[in-house]
């Protein structure tokens, strides 16, 4: 049976800072509500867009796994922050690596778009549909989060890292996932309005309307990984202590204290990085596994369970088995161009140009669709 390895990883963060203290110049907010409340202490806000970073991560991956741009079949785009409507970033990427035998795809499951993508991604591996796969998980929220809202604009940052998949003989790579939607309740996380790092015509950066109702997503997530994780873990015939580690996503430390709660996970099998980076939606799970590897949490053979929850409400549990390397084949000169603007200034930037438009004036372009809307 072929399975899909995991044989190459690499991330590419956004050097500006952005801390609590800098969102409490401009919001009505404080370092402690945020920290008591989420565990976050700063995020990451990028000053290229999304288009590059997951350039920087997939050559860095690339080059972990031995690989040439145009050994590619495949590139999936794991995010919900595109820099364009139309073309997909997936195509972007490609150009920008050179990855000319590939096809390119994008992924949009919110907070879950890396992991539905490493699914995608592994099950054509494993048809032999495609050999060589780059999966991305890339974010940036920042031209797209009204910075006036403090319910949304303190829990989110940008990044992103990719992994490579290539056909195995031996069982690793993904063993199994669990996915599922709670739809009925998708309206409690939507972001409506004009986003992307390209401004239109009477169509700027920041004029988006978020529906956030955080309690009860705090209850779906909990519920969900929990439920997706205990699944996934049984039907690939494994029990809670078997797992190793778990890389999940990061919405919120408390977050992922319940579910490690639920699941029969204890805390010191779970890899954080919500303190240092946020949530950054697809990127959260494929930067905390980077993370882990670099600091040896993830050995040869070592079982790793991933659970993810976003918009949608999309929840998923991944379990993978890590193959025998964990150190890079070789490294990338890959680098991004230098930030010359500090976080603050780079949002300040974009909360200047919202000018005076209100996007929640907008109503539905069509208003003989308007019951039907209402309805979702
Ligand atoms: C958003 C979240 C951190 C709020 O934490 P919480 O413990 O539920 O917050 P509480 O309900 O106790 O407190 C809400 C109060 O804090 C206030 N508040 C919200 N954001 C704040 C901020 N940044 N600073 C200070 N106060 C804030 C609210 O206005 C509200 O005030 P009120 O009670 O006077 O109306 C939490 O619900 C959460 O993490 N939800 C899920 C996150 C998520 O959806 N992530 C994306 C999908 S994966």
């Amino acid at each position: 049976m072929t399975y899909a390895a995991i044989t190459g990883w690499g991330k590419c963060m956004p050097p500006a800072v952005l801390s609590n203290e800098d969102l409490s110049t401009f919001l009505d907010t404080s370092d402690e509500w945020i920290v008591s409340r989420t565990g976050m202490k700063q995020r990451r806000i990028s000053h290229v867009p999304g288009i590059d970073l997951a350039t920087v991560a997939g050559r860095r991956a690339l080059a972990c796994a031995g690989l040439a741009a145009e050994d590619l079949d495949l590139i999936v785009h794991g995010s919900c922050t595109f820099d364009e409507q139309v073309p997909n970033s997936a195509s972007g990427v490609q150009v920008k690596l050179g990855a000319v035998n590939a096809a390119s795809m994008d992924v949009n499951t919110a907070c879950t778009s890396f992991l539905y993508g490493l699914s995608a991604a592994s099950a054509m591996v494993r048809t032999g549909a495609v050999r060589n796969a780059l999966v991305i998980g890339v974010e940036v929220i920042s031209p797209y989060m009204d910075w006036s809202n403090r319910n949304v604009a303190v829990l989110f940052g940008d990044g992103c890292a990719a992994v490579v998949l290539q056909p195995s003989e031996k069982e690793e790579g993904l063993l199994g996932e669990q996915l599922g939607c709670y739809a009925d309740a998708r309206q409690i996380l939507r972001v409506r309005g004009a986003g992307g790092v390209y401004t239109n015509r009477g169509a700027q950066l920041g004029n988006t309307l978020w529906d956030f109702d955080g309690g009860e997503i705090f209850k779906k997530a909990v519920k969900g990984m929990a439920l997706a994780s205990q699944k996934v873990i049984a039907r690939c015939g494994l029990t809670a202590e078997s797992i190793d580690l778990v890389v999940p996503h990061q919405a919120n430390l408390r977050i992922i204290e319940s579910v490690a709660k639920h699941a029969g996970l204890p805390m010191d099998k779970v890899f954080l990085t919500v303190q240092q980076y946020g949530n950054m939606s697809a990127a959260t799970v494929p930067v905390a596994l980077v993370d882990a590897i670099e600091a040896g949490r993830v050995r040869p053979g070592s079982t790793v369970l991933m659970p993810g929850f976003g918009g949608g409400l999309t929840l998923c549990s991944h379990l993978v088995r890590w193959g025998d390397r964990v150190t890079p084949l070789a490294a990338s000169d890959a680098e991004l161009p230098p930030c010359t603007r500090t976080a603050l200034e780079l949002v300040n930037d974009i909360r200047a140009r919202k000018g005076t438009y209100d996007a929640s004036a907008d109503g539905l372009l069509w208003p003989r669709f308007a019951e039907v809307d209402a309805a979702q």
